[in-house]
This record gives structure tokens, sequence and C-alpha cells, in this order.
């Protein structure tokens, strides 16, 4: 017996299901709803579309580093390990100058350096704003040492203000 099409059930055999038209109610309105909801959710990008923001370029050339002779123009550790591992180091040398009063710093090479931020960071990489800064802003983090540690760059301006007073 052909049931074209007609399917069964536990009650038996029952005529074509009902032919329900594909429609898509309120076309224009829920073309439109979707079009605004697509281009609400992807504003943050369209913002930064086709917009290039530039590395960041530390600046290593303040005088205290170009005093040093070629040979030994170097950071307390290796660049690399710098570049990866400051922030720790600076808090290693916070933890062992206020908890062991221990100012005294030596290096993987046997250097010994004094372990300041102020007066050693900073006394070489005297130019804040064109190297630490410069990292920094492009990749959005702000180190809250400045409130208590001074840097030079703004004892300068501080000074330069009184001056022009
Ligand atoms: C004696 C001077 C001197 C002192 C002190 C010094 N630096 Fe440096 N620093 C340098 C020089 C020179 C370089 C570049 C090294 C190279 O090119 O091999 C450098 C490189 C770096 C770099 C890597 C920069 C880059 O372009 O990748 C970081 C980060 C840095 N220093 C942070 C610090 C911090 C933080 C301190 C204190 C804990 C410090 N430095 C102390 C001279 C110094
Ligand atoms: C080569 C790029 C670069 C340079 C130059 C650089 N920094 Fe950083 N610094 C970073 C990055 C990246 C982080 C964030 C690391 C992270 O979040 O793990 C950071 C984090 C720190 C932190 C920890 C901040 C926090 O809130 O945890 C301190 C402190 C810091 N830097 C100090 C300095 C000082 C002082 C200098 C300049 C003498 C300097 N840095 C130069 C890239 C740099
Ligand atoms: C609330 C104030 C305060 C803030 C903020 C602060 N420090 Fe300090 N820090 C101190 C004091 C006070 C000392 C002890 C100074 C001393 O004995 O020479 C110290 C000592 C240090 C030392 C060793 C001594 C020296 O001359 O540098 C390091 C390194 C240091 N802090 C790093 C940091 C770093 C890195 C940050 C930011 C992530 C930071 N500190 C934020 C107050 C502060």
């Amino acid at each position: 017996m052909d049931h074209n099409g007609n399917y069964k059930n536990e009650f038996g055999w029952f005529a074509d299901k009902p032919k329900v038209p594909k429609k898509l109610f309120n076309f224009k309105a829920v073309f439109i709803g979707v079009v605004i909801f697509v281009v609400l959710v992807t504003s943050p990008l369209w913002k930064n579309l086709g917009q290039i923001i530039p590395g960041p370029d530390p600046q290593l050339n303040t005088a205290a580093i170009m005093k040093l002779p070629e040979k030994d123009r170097t950071c307390v550790e290796s660049k690399e390990y710098m570049r990866a591992n400051h922030m720790l180091l600076l808090g290693e040398w916070r933890d062992e100058v206020v908890r062991d009063a221990n100012r005294d710093y030596v290096n993987s090479k046997g250097k010994k350096y004094l372990a300041s931020l102020s007066n050693n960071c900073m006394e070489c990489h005297s130019n804040k704003s064109q190297f630490c800064d410069q990292c920094h802003n492009y990749v959005a983090v702000v180190p809250n040492c400045w409130g208590c540690h001074w840097e030079k760059e703004k004892e300068k301006k501080q000074v330069a203000q009184s001056e022009a007073k």
C-alpha cells in the first residue's frame, strides 16, 4: 500500500501533514533589526579599523649610558633578561632593601650594583618618557611607583617651573 507521504503513529495512519508555508513574518523589520544588532555588536572594531598603532621605541641614548665604555654598555642583566624580568627584579630589590636592609645586588656575572630604582635604574634610564613609558603605554601598564619614587624628568620640570615663577 502506498501511503503517499502519510504517516503512522500508534493510533494508525494519518493524512498528510498540513503544509505550513515557510514564511518569515515581518521580513523588513527583522532584517533591519539584525543589521542594527550586528553594527552595534561590532562597533568596537570599527573604531580601530585601518589604524596602525606604532610599536614601542625605547631610547637608550641617555648621557649616563653614552658615557659607559662601549663594551660595558649593558644593563644590570642581559637585555633579554631585563625585557622579560625587570618588573620581578625590581620587586626582588625592594624586598631585599626593605626587609633585609641589603642594598647590594650582585648580577649573574658577579658585578655589584646598588639595588635602587631611583638611584640606579633611573640614573642610566633618566629618560623615563622615552624609555619606560614607551613600552608601558603600548601595553597599557601603569606602574604606580612614581608617587613615592622620584624620577629625574619630573624633578627637572618642577625646577623649571619654580624658576619660571
Ligand atoms: C649602568 C646603566 C644601567 C642601569 C643601572 C640599568 N640599565 Fe637598563 N639598560 C642599560 C643599557 C645600556 C641597556 C641596553 C642593553 C643592550 O642593548 O644590551 C638597558 C636595557 C634595559 C631594558 C631592555 C630595553 C629593550 O629595549 O629591550 C630594560 C627593560 C631595562 N634596561 C630596565 C632597567 C631597569 C628596570 C633597571 C633597574 C633595575 C635598569 N634597567 C638599570 C643600562 C642600564
Ligand atoms: C621593552 C619594553 C619595556 C621597557 C623599556 C620597560 N618596561 Fe616595564 N614593563 C614592560 C611590560 C610589557 C610590563 C608588563 C608585564 C606584565 O604585565 O607581565 C612591564 C611592567 C613593569 C612593572 C610592573 C608593573 C605592574 O603593575 O605590575 C614595573 C614596576 C616596571 N615595568 C618598571 C619599569 C621601569 C622602571 C622601566 C624603565 C627603567 C621599565 N619598566 C621599562 C615593558 C617594558
Ligand atoms: C607608598 C610609597 C611607595 C610606592 C608606591 C612604591 N614604593 Fe618602593 N619603596 C618605598 C619606600 C619607603 C622604600 C624604602 C626606601 C629606602 O629605604 O631607601 C622603597 C624601596 C624600594 C626599592 C629599594 C630601594 C630603592 O632605592 O629603590 C625598590 C627597588 C622599590 N621600592 C621599587 C618599587 C617599585 C618597582 C614600585 C612600583 C611598582 C614601588 N617601589 C612603589 C615606597 C614606595
